[in-house]
């Protein structure tokens, strides 16, 4: 694949994701339809759909069509979007903009979205139960303890209770990390190891998709405390500056902008080169760490 055809890579898996995660939700006027409103309003708000994507490029990288991916690279999405949800929440960032909308708390009530945020993470698991045709069922109930872990309090939730900790303290670095590789970094990680688990990957291909996981998904939290610096509204979809604000333990809290731009850049060349181990199929993942140290959204 040439570096040129990022862009198409993106539409198309963007394309097929888009299409499965309409058939993951009830219909949007099911009864009880203020619970599938609420779901659809956030789940279908745009976004960038890195997640599902990373699962299908880490999959399509041990040789797999995208297609029997979904179901996994679905329930990523689900967890992510409901992840979102409860972080916008006032008892949490008390946000009002998120994929370029107002926050689903501000247009159904808090009540409402911390159960949409509910519903979406226990479908989660419901689609990815759905084992597609010639993956074995045994691969499917790896990839299912996998995601479980990395959406737990040894995870993404661990990640958010220490940044809610963190709010206003003087962190070291350390602590950052802990709180990037977990409320960030653990779901992205999952993403190339569901991928590498369903595509049938070898121990040592999957510890190559692992260390690429881990790497980018810390660049992908540096960029966003960046980005929350340096982007706006328009942009981005949710406001700006809104970090120093609360006084959120982050990466340019710690060490500054400069250093955090070479940080994540080093990240990004460690994940490169772990693509590049993984071979010819595994070209789009050299491009998409390329595309998370130079997104502007
Ligand atoms: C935002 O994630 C939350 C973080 C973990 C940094 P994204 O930047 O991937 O958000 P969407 O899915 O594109 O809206
Ligand atoms: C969000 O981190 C991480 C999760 C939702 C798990 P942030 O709080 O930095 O994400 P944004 O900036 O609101 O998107
Ligand atoms: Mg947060
Ligand atoms: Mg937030
Ligand atoms: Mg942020």
């Amino acid at each position: 694949m040439k570096t040129t055809n990022l862009e198409s890579y993106l539409e198309e898996r963007r394309q097929l994701v888009q299409e499965a995660l309409r058939g993951c939700l009830p219909p949007a006027d099911s009864y009880p339809s203020a619970i599938h409103q609420a779901m659809h309003y956030s789940l279908f708000a745009g976004g960038k759909r890195l997640r599902p994507i990373l699962v299908l490029a880490a999959g399509e990288a041990m040789g797999s069509r995208p297609e029997p991916l979904l179901p996994a690279a679905c329930a990523v999405e689900l967890i992510h979007t409901y992840s979102l949800i409860h972080d916008d929440l006032p008892a949490m960032d008390n946000d009002d903009y998120r994929r370029g909308r107002p926050t689903c708390h501000r247009v159904y009530g808090e009540a409402m979205a911390l159960l949409a945020g509910d519903a979406l993470l226990t479908q989660s698991f419901a689609v990815l139960s759905r084992a597609p045709a010639g993956i074995p069922a045994e691969r499917v109930l790896r990839a299912t303890e996998e995601l479980a872990v990395a959406a737990g309090s040894q995870g993404l939730i661990g990640g958010q209770v220490v940044d809610m900790e963190a709010e206003g303290q003087a962190a070291t670095i350390a602590t950052v990390d802990y709180i990037h590789s977990h409320k960030t970094g653990s779901l992205i990680r999952a993403c190339l190891r569901l991928g590498g688990i369903l595509g049938g990957a070898g121990e040592e291909q999957l510890d190559l998709l692992t260390r690429y996981g881990e790497a980018l998904g810390l660049a992908f939290q540096i960029t966003d405390d960046i980005l929350d610096i340096t982007g706006d509204l328009s942009r981005m979809g949710k406001e700006g500056g809104v970090d120093v604000a609360r006084g959120k333990a982050t990466y340019p809290a710690c060490l500054g902008l400069a250093a955090s731009r070479q940080k994540a850049g080093e990240l990004c060349r460690e994940a490169e080169d772990c693509a590049r181990a993984l071979g010819p199929a595994a070209a789009p993942l050299v491009l998409l760490a390329g595309f998370v140290l130079k997104r502007q959204e």
